[in-house]
């Protein structure tokens, strides 16, 4: 049976029902999930220790590449099968528990944990589950659609679970370039020096006396939660090719830019899709997350290659993607996150980095993560790895929120994910604010002029004449610099005071 997946006899006899192999599962340890912005995720592992837990309690510390598809981030969390996860998540039950206390919630830099992981700053990995579309005649594992940390939490776990995810096509096969650095002291640098370098090899090795149950699956990835662009979101694209092509014009970059790498969700995509209708041709990615728009971007030939960690799709582009591999897999490559967002090799490639804020200031500041300055929303992701290492550091959001009672700048954010030496440009739909060479003064005048929303604009003018009167190199007034956040807190809106300052 599967004789085409499970290319090594001797472990068809470990095929096993997930309820099975969750009898390895014991309180207190520490399992590592493949399974990247709901691409390449554990589809069946989820559901069953959910299901063991609700007979006799218990709880594990639980890593991922990132965020879980099929809602098993909730379904576990209000089992109350996770006692501590990280590094990123999306969902809205979790996200409860971790805003109330109830889940440990550790937000990493998602290219920090392998790293942790190989230099045991963290608890050691007990169990790895990884889907995969084979195993190869040595025991190696073939992965699906994400690589993720699947290949760190192999090397270090004691036991492995194989999810054979029978819906995803063999020919994804190829298409993963699995490479590790070494320890350290002596580690060699990563010798990639162009994003379709491949440097690794095409499959995770493993010892196959360490793989101890095969569980059978056949459920697709959850599609994209991105939605199509909108009237707001095509004019956030719109800026940022205005700005791109201002670099070509003063002679900065050319008409093929330099790697891109955009963020996740909806204004990501649309800024993708803006720039397949622009004038740059011959474009590269190396980014961790290949959406929609990327698909688009080299069916139309704009792009020539992307590499990333996962791709994560709607469902019609999923179904497009693959049953079309022969030819993607000319153009992508998969990557450990640990590559696709490694600082070394985003300087050197020189990547243009495309992200979403939740909210920034007036001197440049960005919070991608603590909404209100206290609860959390996603997590930082990748967006770190590559703001502080890029060629160009882009930030986009809508200047409001809420139907206009938030306005997404303010004077001071209530988190700062993003400093401001880790920011280049801010862009909204109102426009865009070039900060490089400028100082705190200086930034604060062009993003009050370029991004922030009209209806907010003279309440932020006040705050920033009235703090420079005061003096500073960043001026500010510390007893007002919070009210736009409390007034939204205690009002539910930041529209009275913001009239009010005026
Ligand atoms: N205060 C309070 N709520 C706010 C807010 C603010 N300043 N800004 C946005 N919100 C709310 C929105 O109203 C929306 O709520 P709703 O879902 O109830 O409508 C929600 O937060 C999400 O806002 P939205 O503008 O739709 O966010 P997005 O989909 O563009 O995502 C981030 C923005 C920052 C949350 C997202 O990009 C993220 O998680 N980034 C961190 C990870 C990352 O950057 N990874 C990049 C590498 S792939």
């Amino acid at each position: 049976m599967f004789h085409d997946r499970i290319r090594l006899a001797s472990l068809a006899s470990k095929i096993m029902t997930a309820d099975q192999a969750g009898e390895f599962f014991q309180d207190g340890m520490t399992v590592g999930m493949s399974g990247f912005t709901r691409a390449g995720d554990s589809k069946a592992m989820p559901v069953a220790l959910a299901a063991r837990a609700a007979k006799s309690p218990f709880a594990i510390n639980l890593l991922t590449g990132a965020s879980l598809g099929n809602d098993s981030d909730g379904l576990m969390a209000s089992a109350g099968v996770l006692a501590r996860r990280s590094p990123f998540q999306v969902d809205p039950l979790m996200r409860k528990k971790i805003n109330a206390g109830e889940l440990m919630f550790c937000d990493y830099h998602l290219s920090q944990p392998a790293e942790m992981l190989r230099a045991k700053k963290g608890l050691p990995i007990d169990i790895a589950v990884i889907e995969a579309v084979a195993i190869t005649e040595c025991g190696a594992i073939v992965p699906s659609t994400s690589v993720g940390n699947s290949a760190s939490f192999v090397a270090q776990a004691k036991m492995v679970v194989v999810e054979l995810n029978l819906s995803m096509p063999l020919e994804l096969e190829g298409m993963h370039d699995i490479y590790l650095p070494g320890d350290r002291p002596g580690r060699q640098p990563i010798a990639i020096t162009d994003v379709s370098q491949r440097i690794g090899s095409t499959s995770i090795a493993v010892d196959p006396d360490r793989i101890v149950g095969i569980v059978i699956t056949d459920a697709p990835d959850s599609p994209s939660t991105a939605l199509p662009p909108d009237e707001e979101t095509n004019a956030i694209a719109a800026h940022v090719v205005r700005f791109l092509a201002g670099e070509v014009t003063a002679g900065r970059l050319t008409n093929e830019l330099l790697p891109l790498q955009v963020g996740i969700g909806t204004i990501a995509n649309a800024v993708t899709y803006g720039i397949a209708q622009s004038e740059f041709k011959n474009l590269t990615m190396y980014s961790e997350v290949l959406q929609d728009s990327a698909v688009s971007l080299l069916d139309s030939g704009h792009l020539k290659f992307a590499s990333a960690s996962s791709v994560t799709l709607s469902a019609p582009t999923m179904q497009k993607f693959l049953e079309n591999l022969d030819r993607y897999r000319q153009q992508v490559v998969l990557r450990p996150q640990e590559i696709s967002n490694h600082p070394e090799i985003v300087r050197r490639l020189g990547v243009i980095a495309i992200n979403a804020a939740l909210e920034f200031d007036i001197y440049g500041n960005v919070n991608s993560t603590h909404v209100g300055g206290t609860h959390m929303m996603n997590g930082i992701g990748g967006s770190g790895d590559f703001a502080r290492n890029a060629h160009l550091s882009i930030f986009v959001t809508k200047s409001l929120a809420k139907g206009g009672d938030i306005s997404r700048v303010v004077p001071m954010v209530s988190h700062v994910d993003h400093c401001e030496h880790d920011v280049d440009v801010l862009v909204t739909e109102c426009g865009f604010a070039d900060l490089r060479g400028l100082a705190p003064r200086e930034r604060a005048t062009a993003i009050i002029a370029n991004c922030v929303h009209a209806d907010y604009q003279p309440a932020m003018a006040s705050y920033f004449e009235r703090a420079c009167q005061r003096g500073g190199h960043t001026p500010h007034l510390l007893e007002e610099a919070f009210s736009w956040h409390l007034d939204f807190r205690q009002n539910g809106s930041m529209k009275d005071r913001a009239e009010a300052m005026v």
